[in-house]
């Protein structure tokens, strides 16, 4: 169904049905109709963990480690609110994202590029182009810890950007250290297992943009994909979409908006770690034809050549290792000739298989 002189193999940017502020899917967003979102998605029972007195009152603390393993091992999904993180970093860097994604394309071109190891890269869909499916969003990758080795190579438009993200990327990486200490504890490695392991390592932020889309039924933002990460934490505006995939009976379920909740889902990394106890989950982003949706996810990583493995206190003969150990970069170098599809995921690489 594609026109004469159209290919889906190329992109150029500003050709894209987002740069061009369409908002009907064109044929190359259009997916199979099994893999089309389907209507009226059922609410996600996901907890909503407070996470008040966590890391100094020790009575709460056993509590929210307890809360926060349980909804990693039946969810692999929750939300975090009174997460310290305070109102005006949160809209701060949604508003400057929003800024940055309305600033004309030949601002937001400087950044393009399908190479993944790029620090910071523009693009639409995954990788413009090469995605047999294209999906219905735009994005900004940028590394950011430190901040000060990354920063300077993010956008200086709109002239806050650096500030307003610069901030938000500084207060999530330290409240995904105290949330993966968290967790830690809950596998019985206790509290610092990874700390300085993840303070040496990386975070990156994928500030999505996913634009209004008049056929929200034919297209999706993100295909169903986990991620290479140990959690991911994200921030979203006041509009939905981001659905996970129930761990029990595999249906889609929509994640609801709780103002200033963050959220968080566990990922490939923690699958690792925990050797199987913490599944990676899966999730994808479907659209609406009222409003763009913005989101900020940080992913956590070690660092770019430190490998992860299954921690030796939970292998053990009923719980034999299940996990090839890996590094992000070995992660990069998959995913630069592979898609971020699910079937073929980079976590069934390194799976065991038994
Ligand atoms: C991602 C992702 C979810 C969202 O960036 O990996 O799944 O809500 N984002 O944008
Ligand atoms: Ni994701």
């Amino acid at each position: 169904m594609k026109k004469n002189n159209e290919s889906s193999s190329s992109f150029p940017i500003g050709e894209t049905a987002q740069e061009k502020r369409y908002s009907h899917a064109s044929e190359f967003y259009k997916l199979q109709p099994f893999d089309r979102p389907r209507p009226n998605t059922e609410i996600a029972d996901i907890p909503v963990i407070d996470m008040e007195g966590m890391c100094d009152d020790p009575t709460r603390r056993i509590k929210v480690v307890q809360d926060i393993g349980n909804a990693c091992k039946h969810s692999g999904f929750f939300q975090v609110i009174n997460h310290g993180i305070s109102q005006p970093i949160l809209d701060g860097a949604i508003s400057t994202a929003a800024r940055f994604f309305d600033l004309p394309t030949k601002e937001k071109e400087k950044f393009m590029s399908n190479e993944v190891h790029e620090p910071v890269r523009y693009g639409t869909s995954i990788q413009d182009g090469l995605d047999k499916v294209q999906f219905w969003r735009v994005f900004l990758k940028q590394y950011a810890h430190p901040l000060k080795e990354w920063v300077h190579l993010w956008p200086n438009n709109p002239p806050e950007y650096r500030q307003k993200m610069g901030d938000y990327a500084v207060a999530v990486q330290k409240m995904a250290i105290d949330i993966m200490g968290a967790i830690t504890e809950s596998l019985g490695l206790g509290p610092t297992y990874l700390t300085t392991k993840l303070d040496d390592g990386m975070q990156v932020m994928f500030v999505n943009c996913y634009p209004r889309c008049s056929q929200p039924e034919l297209a999706l933002g993100l295909p169903p994909h986990t991620d290479y990460t140990c959690i991911t934490i994200v921030l979203q505006n006041s509009a939905d979409g981001l659905e996970i995939r129930d761990l029990g009976d595999g249906s889609w379920r929509l994640i609801p908006l709780v103002r200033s909740a963050l959220q968080v889902n566990v990922g490939d990394y923690l699958e690792v770690l925990s050797n199987g106890r913490y599944k990676s989950v899966v999730h994808r982003v479907t659209l609406n034809n009222e409003k763009a949706r913005i989101s900020i996810s940080s992913l956590h990583s070690l660092g770019m050549d430190v490998k992860m493995e299954s921690a030796k206190e939970l292998v053990d003969e009923e719980h034999p290792k299940g996990y090839k150990e890996s590094s992000f970069n070995d992660f990069l170098d998959f995913i630069s000739k592979n898609n971020l599809e699910e079937e073929k995921s980079f976590l069934k690489t390194v799976k065991i298989q038994k």
